[in-house]
């Protein structure tokens, strides 16, 4: 079969992505009467630009309101009932715009404002600290055609929260300092600088930095690349949108580092879509590296080094947070995971040797290049070097960002956020670990209970089970649908939790839940359908009791309630005599 190769978009033809989301925003959809000229100008497949607007839930067919406005539907950072209270202020039903155009209401996954929510997206602005009277107000500016650059400014405050520094956020990076380090030497050198230091991928799988790159680096290809993972979209984790904000110059310096050690000259940023409201920002420090010859053609005025960085903006998809699905995207396609091997470090973007590494993994690769490997080396544990950023949400007094070295207890942690309620805590987000009070002595570490930076905090007064129902419901949405077990075992898993939760379960549904959560845990494709059970196996087995109280003690419930659907059959017959129902 003759397969064509992808192709870079060319510098001079904007990325598919955008071109989206600039229709989106001019037309509020898609028009289908757009579609085949702009697959002739970016030459693409008109079935491939098609599949990419119905893959991403940021692009629609249909058009939205002028005010479109979306809640986050997170435990932390979510509160459906503002949105219920919203729809009935303008008379707007969820998910379908008004009939005068003007307004379309619907709800998100976590937009990663859980340190201040409750959250909402409003044509891709973001607004915090919802209230029952910031909602009227909202209401108000809507109805009076208010364009939303003239809402009042501190509706779109977005705080950074920093609670607690250590290693990283503690000694500000002189801007040029890791990269004046980094080309002071060979690559190979710098290469083992960084693997000295024990740095781990921050990303959650905690791959070891230094061998990642010296593995692409020696990697066969005619260029090589370094990709960022912005995506950031497991509920409960907000870290990465404080190094984007506040340090961003560090996360460019730790790509053009990268870029240097695996010989590299092109770096991309994947930013999620909710995170565009940063744009504008990253783009002008760019712009500074490029004067300050930090970024460009004479890098440091050394004219054989040159490295650029380009930042693509996602559109409301979680599993591009998955590596070779992020790949994917960049090639402007679906971001449907790749079978592995083979790995993105010999064939990534554009089937070349390429580095993916999450925005954190790179700050603190900037701060090794100027710091030294020792110096990071001294903090952690002795399989996890150095510290970790921690995004605080839930029932504690002060959520938000804490910096501690690997291998502090979970209750110190606890303790320090002021959460004295807590009965049960998610690490890692939904694809973690649930961990109940008996556990709270663990560690944070890669070799106890790894986390890629999400500690969501539950009081006693919280219904577990409503959680996990909420993650459970957030995998089933986001499954990319490629493979059968997740595609087809993730709503089946929502549906069985939808039936306990609303007390129609039995002994038996949750026998047959456990079996099926098993089942997509080991057979899934990705880490997605690999983990989008573990919320549920957690709650069986720590708390047991959260589902045994709900149960029916009958031995089987159908999941349909059959003669209660006959109903319409009876009222259309005129019959409603005992043969006309079920016994
Ligand atoms: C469903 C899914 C979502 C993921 N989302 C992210 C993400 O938002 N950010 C991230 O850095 N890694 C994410 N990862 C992990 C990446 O696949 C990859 O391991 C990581 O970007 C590598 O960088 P690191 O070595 O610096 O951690 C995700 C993985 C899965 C399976
Ligand atoms: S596990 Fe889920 S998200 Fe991953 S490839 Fe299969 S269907 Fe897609």
């Amino acid at each position: 079969m003759n397969v064509k190769k992808p192709e870079a978009p060319s510098s001079n033809r904007p990325h598919l992505l955008a071109c989206l989301h600039q229709l989106q925003h001019q037309f509020r959809h898609i028009p289908v009467n757009q579609i085949a000229p702009l697959a002739q100008t970016l030459e693409l497949p008109i079935a491939q630009v098609q599949s990419v607007i119905d893959f991403y839930s940021f692009f629609t067919r249909t058009p939205r309101g002028h005010y479109h406005l979306l809640f986050s539907n997170c435990t932390s950072c979510g509160d459906l009932q503002l949105m219920r209270e919203l729809c009935a202020l303008l008379k707007v039903q969820q998910g379908i715009t008004r009939t005068d155009g003007l307004v379309s209401i619907d709800e998100t996954a976590c937009i990663g404002m859980c340190d201040q929510g409750p959250a909402l997206l409003v044509n891709d602005q973001v607004i915090t600290h919802l209230s029952s009277e910031r909602l009227h107000a909202i209401a108000h500016l809507i109805e009076a055609h208010t364009p939303v650059d003239d809402w009042p400014s501190d509706y779109f405050v977005i705080q950074s929260n920093i609670r607690r520094t250590g290693l990283l956020l503690q000694t500000p990076l002189a801007q040029g300092a890791g990269l004046t380090a980094a080309l002071a030497q060979e690559s190979e050198a710098l290469i083992h600088t960084i693997k000295q230091s024990g740095l781990r991928g921050r990303g959650g799988a905690g791959f070891t930095t230094g061998l990642k790159w010296e593995f692409c680096r020696q990697a066969q290809g005619t260029a090589h690349y370094v990709v960022c993972n912005a995506d950031e979209g497991e509920p409960g984790t907000f870290k990465d949108r404080i190094l984007l904000s506040d340090h961003a110059h560090e996360l460019f310096e730790g790509m053009t580092v990268a870029g240097y050690a695996i010989g590299a000259h092109q770096g991309y940023l994947y930013l999620r879509g909710e995170y565009r409201y940063l744009v504008p920002h990253l783009e002008s420090i760019l712009a500074e590296r490029h004067e300050q010859h930090l970024l460009g053609q004479t890098i440091l005025g050394q004219g054989d080094f040159h490295f650029e960085i380009e930042i693509i903006v996602g559109a409301g998809a979680y599993i591009c947070g998955e590596e070779s699905a992020l790949l994917e995207s960049l090639e402007q396609k679906r971001g449907v995971p790749r079978v592995r091997p083979p790995f993105p470090v010999t064939h990534g973007y554009l089937e070349q040797p390429t580095v993916v590494n999450n925005v954190e993994t790179l700050v603190a690769a900037a701060h090794i290049a100027a710091q030294g490997a020792a110096w990071f080396k001294a903090q952690g544990t002795e399989k996890s070097a150095g510290s970790k950023l921690l995004s605080i949400s839930g029932d504690c007094k002060t959520a938000g960002i804490y910096e501690y070295p690997f291998g502090v207890t979970l209750q110190h942690v606890l303790d320090d956020c002021g959460a004295i309620d807590a009965e049960a805590v998610q690490v890692g987000g939904p694809s973690g670990t649930l961990v109940s009070k008996a556990d709270f002595a663990r560690t944070l570490a890669f070799e106890d209970l790894a986390t890629g930076g999400s500690i969501m905090i539950y009081g006693a007064h919280q219904d577990l089970l409503k959680v996990v129902r909420n993650f459970t419901h957030f995998f089933a949405h986001e499954s990319c649908g490629f493979c059968t077990p997740c595609r087809v075992g993730t709503p089946l898993l929502r549906k069985y939790l939808d039936k306990i939760a609303a007390g129609h379960g039995t002994a038996y549904d949750r026998e047959e839940m456990a079996r099926l959560a098993k089942l997509v845990k080991k057979r899934s494709h990705c880490g997605l359908g690999q983990t989008a059970a573990n919320p549920i196996l957690d709650l069986l087995q720590h708390f047991p009791e959260v589902c045994e109280k709900r149960l029916m003690l009958k031995d089987y419930e159908p999941f349909f309630d059959l003669d209660a659907a006959l109903e319409t059959t009876r009222q259309l017959s005129h019959r409603n005599d005992a043969e006309a129902h079920l016994a």
